[in-house]
């Protein structure tokens, strides 16, 4: 059985791809700092699966608590979620962000040469794409022209593994340009659950559904979209965690290279677009009101998944409605 260390395993994607990863017999070894996540998720992850997760709390940025995993284990695959994930957050503190996101990617890697570990699967974001020029995006649109540290510090990973590699290319690398994640494990155990005010749409819209937040602002309607709100590329969390299995498949079967791929629907969808489908599949009414644009924010950006779906044998499996119900479904058990 492979041993698959997997960093920010409590996280939101983190801890849904630690499911899949189980349910498809890999051993999960997980490391999470609780910066942004709860320490109850490893026992509803074990709930799920009825397996456990060799944990060990700490930070990424501690490089002795990563030389302690990788001799404690024999690590054969590097799963990395681990980060700051919040645009607004970014712009008001890049330094956090810059040392969080990339110094312990980089301690990360260090230890993962010294062990002769060179396989990783790198989560990285749509964000790298700044405000693309072409629709759908592809992996061979033009990165750059980030509007926040954010999507700044996963463009900065992405040149160092692109160096990285080409300084030695048994270095087996998959980078996940991930779009919009949303939704929640089927269960209902486990699902995003932001600390504070959510920034991100969906769970925003879910604290107004269970009454926690009164009303959805919607951040401007004056976009270059079908009806002025903007669009983007809603995945469900199941169909991009089991993403996860297809690219360590690739890897296994790879002696070497840097691969990127888009994992998105390939469809976007509008700010109504959602509160519409939100309302119907869950049978209530969504308060909101239309405000000023938030800065950073661009009109569109979906991708084109074809390179995914066709080199990793992946497709989703769920649509629009599924990632509504099951979002709702999992703010109402844990409220
Ligand atoms: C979606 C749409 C908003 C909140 C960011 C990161 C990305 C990824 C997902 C980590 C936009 C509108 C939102 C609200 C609104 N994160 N909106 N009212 O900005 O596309 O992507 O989060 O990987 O990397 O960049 O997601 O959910 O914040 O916004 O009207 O209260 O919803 O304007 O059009 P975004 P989002």
């Amino acid at each position: 059985m492979m041993n698959v260390l997997v960093t920010g395993c409590c996280g939101y994607i983190g801890s849904h791809t630690c499911v899949e990863l189980l349910e498809n017999n890999y051993n999960v070894i997980g490391l999470d700092n609780f910066s942004n996540s709860k320490r109850d998720v490893l026992g509803k992850i074990e709930n799920i699966v009825n397996k456990k997760i060799k944990f060990y709390e700490g930070d990424m940025l501690d490089k002795d608590i990563l030389n302690k995993i990788f001799l404690e284990n024999k690590i054969d695959l590097v799963v990395d979620f681990a980060a700051y994930k919040s645009v607004g957050d970014s712009v008001a503190k890049p330094i956090d962000y810059y040392v969080n996101n990339v110094s312990s990617v980089l301690t990360l890697l260090q230890v993962m040469k010294e062990y002769n570990v060179k396989n990783l699967i790198f989560s990285s974001s749509a964000t790298v794409y700044g405000n693309p020029s072409v629709l759908p995006i592809t992996e061979e649109c033009e990165v750059g022209g980030t509007t926040n540290p954010y999507g700044t510090s996963k463009l900065y990973v992405e040149g160092i593994l692109k160096d990285l590699y080409a300084s030695d290319n048994s270095w087996n690398i998959i980078i996940f340009r991930y779009f919009n994640p949303i939704g929640a494990h089927k269960s209902g155990l486990i699902g995003e659950e932001p600390n504070g005010i959510p920034a991100n749409l969906m769970p925003y819209i879910c604290k107004v559904a269970t009454g926690e937040l009164e009303c959805l602002r919607v951040f401007g309607d004056d976009y270059n979209t079908k009806d002025g709100t903007g669009v983007r590329d809603y995945i469900h969390i199941m169909d991009l965690a089991r993403a996860h299995i297809n690219g360590i498949e690739k890897l296994k079967n790879s002696n070497g290279g840097l691969f990127i791929y888009n994992l998105g629907t390939g469809k976007g969808y509008s700010v109504m677009d959602i509160i519409h489908t939100f309302e119907k599949v869950n049978g209530l009414t969504i308060k909101y009101k239309v405000v000023e644009r938030r800065s950073g924010d661009i009109d569109s950006c979906y991708a084109d998944a074809s390179k995914a779906l066709k080199d990793l044998k992946w497709s989703t499996q769920y649509d629009l409605a599924d990632m509504c119900r099951d979002a709702y479904d999992y703010v109402n058990k844990i409220k």
